[in-house]
């Protein structure tokens, strides 16, 4: 089961790296007001939702205490993130403010994931 959930956290930081890479690429786009929110971010942000619903499957399965409430705010991030991708994915410019509001939250659910131990 250790492997198992393993491998979904290596899934789930694929899914980082592209929700935030297509987010880093595009950080002087932004400053421009032409960036634009790629597949790779959406598909990263869909990732984070499947590996880390799975993730606390996998550890509840393998009796692991989950921390409710951080993985509770983290899904909330998220859905906030997807909801926001998803609508504005075809639009070829996306304003800087909303832009970089998925780019914070991203990097505020990486912390919280990283800090809250
Ligand atoms: C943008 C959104 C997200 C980011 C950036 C993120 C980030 C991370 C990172 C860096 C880790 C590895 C560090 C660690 O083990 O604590 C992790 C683990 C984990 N994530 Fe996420 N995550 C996100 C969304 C989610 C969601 C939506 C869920 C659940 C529905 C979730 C559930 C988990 C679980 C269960 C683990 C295993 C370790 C633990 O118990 O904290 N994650 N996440």
């Amino acid at each position: 089961m250790d492997v198992l959930i393993h491998l979904f956290v290596g899934l789930h930081i694929i899914g980082i790296a592209a929700l935030l890479g297509g987010f880093l690429t595009q950080m002087k786009a932004m400053g421009e007001g032409t960036a634009r929110f790629s597949p790779a971010m959406l598909h990263g942000a869909l990732t984070m939702l499947i590996t880390g619903v799975a993730l606390v499957g996998l550890n509840q399965a393998d009796d692991n205490a989950v921390n409710n409430l951080k993985i509770g705010i983290k899904m909330a991030l998220l859905i906030v993130i997807l909801g926001l991708v998803y609508v504005k994915r075809d639009e070829e410019r996306v304003d800087k403010a909303l832009f970089g509001a998925v780019g914070a939250l991203t990097v505020a659910n990486i912390f919280i994931a990283v800090l809250w131990t």
